[in-house]
């Protein structure tokens, strides 16, 4: 069972993934009862002719229980000029939720989508006391995408040439490694200039996005879908995305985007080799993460 807490844009965008590919039994979570129930409605006529899953709508948490998965996309409002926004108000909702999860759920698998992912992926984790291969926060992996996108666009080629990775914050000291960029296999070299750009329009990709449409939703949806089938289905992901750090890459105590190993197990920190400029600029980033988790 998927049970995912928040039924906003992408709260449901995620319920109609995991339901019209039949993951698993999904129970949908929203403080308003009547939109978690609607959602249900709808995306119950999704699930495959085959399939015999069931989408359940409700505002009561202890329906979580027995959950493999849960994924908390609530959140305390729109975010206007940063992902910090909101975190005095998204915090207690969180550490309320959390209470819940540890009591109806104690062993479940966590994926947290709610902003500042990394600050409430270790708020989570420290309130339910679960252990840390099974809280996730998903950033990383949608920051690797808009990487990859912008990259396609600077080497005039299709993303599908280009492999690409972001560690570090979701937020705006988030890392693109470009030492690690390969067009078509092979490693590329960028000047300064593109580099510097490429930089400054990845950590601010979700701004026009967010004036032009509100906020962003499918790709936030699709990036968690491909942790909780991982999860589900036993199937290893390798991407980068949020968990605790004991060490790894010189930075210890926070949640931060590394490149993990997903499956039901939950998720394994895995090594990769990142030039000195990019470690220095993963610690700062991490440094930025742990002095927004001294604030909560
Ligand atoms: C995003 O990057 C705002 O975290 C959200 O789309």
């Amino acid at each position: 069972m998927i049970s995912i807490i928040g039924t906003g844009r992408v709260g449901s965008a995620l319920g109609f993934l995991t339901a019209s590919t039949s993951l698993d039994d999904i129970v949908l979570v929203d403080r308003n009862k009547n939109k978690a129930m609607g959602e249900a409605l709808d995306i119950v006529n999704t699930i495959p002719q085959n399939s015999s899953i069931s989408v359940t709508g409700t505002d009561d948490l202890e329906c979580i229980s027995g959950s493999k998965v849960i994924v908390v996309t609530v959140g305390a409002g729109k975010i206007v000029t940063d992902r910090f926004d909101l975190m005095p108000y998204t915090v207690p909702i969180i550490r309320d939720m959390s209470k819940k999860i540890e009591k109806y759920s104690g062993n479940a698998k966590v994926v947290v989508i709610t902003n500042p992912v990394d600050v409430i992926t270790y708020c989570i984790l420290q309130e339910t006391g679960l252990s840390p291969k099974n809280v996730i926060g998903m950033g990383s992996s949608l920051d690797s995408d808009r990487f990859r996108y912008l990259l396609s666009k600077v080497l005039h080629t299709d993303q599908s040439q280009i492999e690409s990775i972001v560690l570090g914050e979701h937020g705006n000291s988030m890392v693109p490694i470009f030492s690690r960029v390969k067009f078509d296999g092979k490693s590329v070299g960028l000047n300064d200039n593109q580099m510097a750009s490429i930089t400054n329009d990845v950590r601010n990709y979700w701004k026009p996005l967010t004036d032009l449409k509100v906020a962003s939703v499918f790709g936030a949806a699709k990036h968690s879908y491909d942790i909780v089938r991982a999860m589900i289905k036993n199937e290893k992901l390798k991407v980068p995305a949020s968990v605790m750090v004991q060490g790894e890459y010189g930075i210890s105590d926070l949640c931060i985007g590394v490149p993990v190993s997903i499956d039901a197990t939950g998720a394994s920190i895995e090594k990769i080799n990142l030039d000195k400029n990019e470690l220095d600029s993963l610690k700062i980033s991490a440094d930025i993460v742990k002095n927004n988790i001294k604030k909560i």
